[in-house]
């Protein structure tokens, strides 16, 4: 895509503004499909490196979201049978879409050490960024 260097620098200027300034943010990052493949792949994130660079629709948090369009809040991952493991530090995450033109095209992902730390605010929150993210990448 033309200039997508700089439009994957801005993302991970976003995550990492995000997980410096909440505390219960420990790694945050953007993934998206993955040209016509039933796939995501991750674009750019903040936080430990993760061997999840590629995950296939309806695997994990993140592909349920893929094929749900909804959010997906996870008070505590260990109660989660369709859950992959990024890191044994992580007690909960957050996912929610992001739409292009009513498109779901990706989603920001988000995992915290910090047991049941997600609130309705933080979906509302991310849903905003979402919007602001979809006007960089469309
Ligand atoms: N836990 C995610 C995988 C991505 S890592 O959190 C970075 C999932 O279950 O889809």
């Amino acid at each position: 895509a033309r200039n997508s260097a700089s439009v994957e620098e801005r993302l991970t200027e976003i995550c990492e503004l995000l997980r410096e300034n909440v505390d219960y943010y420990d790694w945050v990052g953007f993934y998206f499909k993955n040209g016509d493949k039933e796939e995501l792949k991750l674009h750019s994130f903040a936080g430990e490196p993760t061997d999840h660079t590629i995950i296939p629709f309806g695997k994990g948090i993140c592909g349920q979201v893929a094929v749900s369009n909804q959010n997906f809040v996870v008070p505590d991952v260990k109660a989660q049978d369709n859950y992959i493991a990024c890191s044994i530090n992580v007690k909960a995450e957050i996912v929610v879409p992001l739409f292009v033109d009513g498109e779901n095209i990706g989603q920001i992902d988000i995992d915290s050490n910090t047991p049941d730390p997600f609130t309705q605010e933080d979906e509302a929150f991310l849903e905003w960024v979402n919007e602001k993210v979809a006007r960089i990448v469309a």
